[in-house]
């Protein structure tokens, strides 16, 4: 049975979004730490810290998919992230220029590293809808709308979402999506 929805809509709820939440917090952190404990020459602290990172992130998805944050039926959804991972790529190299130009080099080397991982996540993701969605990939009559910040793509009604609604990727709210043109 799936877990999807489970505690959505009841009292459960408002456990599970803290839960999430706390747990992609705690993903972040730990991953940081792991930084800094490597650069400080530590290497195994380093590596207990990634363990942890990605078992708090199997923790938020799983906590996630309780509140039904995410759809069962995700490639709609995939199709959108591929557009927002392909506009990453773009958009970390420029940012990198922003950082290169303030003199942080090392930063921007990684940040155009990261960019490039972007691109291929986008890649993969359209690997993924060719192999068992490609229809999703056809858009041809269908409404998008692209989120200002992340280049997110919501297909279809957007009017019809909450006003409650954010962006799936970056968390902006529904007035940043532009109707794409
Ligand atoms: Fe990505
Ligand atoms: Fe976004």
């Amino acid at each position: 049975m799936s877990l999807h929805g489970q505690t959505k809509g009841t009292k459960l709820a408002p456990i599970s979004e803290r839960l999430a939440k706390g747990e992609a917090c705690g993903t972040m952190m730990y991953y940081a730490l792991a930084r800094l404990a490597k650069e400080q020459g530590m290497e195994d602290v380093s590596k207990t810290f990634i363990e942890a990172a990605n078992q708090e992130a199997v923790h938020a998805g799983f906590y996630a998919t309780l509140n039904a944050m995410y759809p069962q039926d995700f490639w709609t959804l995939v199709r959108g992230l591929m557009a927002a991972e392909y506009h990453g790529d773009t958009a970390i190299k420029e940012m990198a220029g922003k950082f290169r130009a303030a003199g942080l080099s090392e930063a921007a080397d990684e940040m155009e590293i990261f960019a490039k991982q972007e691109g291929h996540h986008g890649e993969m993701l359209e690997g993924l809808l060719k192999k068992y969605k490609p229809e999703a990939l056809d858009v041809s009559g269908k409404t998008i709308y692209v989120c200002g910040c992340c280049g997110f793509e919501y297909i279809g009604d957007l009017d019809a979402e909450p006003d409650s609604f954010v962006c799936p990727v970056c968390g902006q709210p529904k007035k940043v999506f532009k109707k794409k043109a």
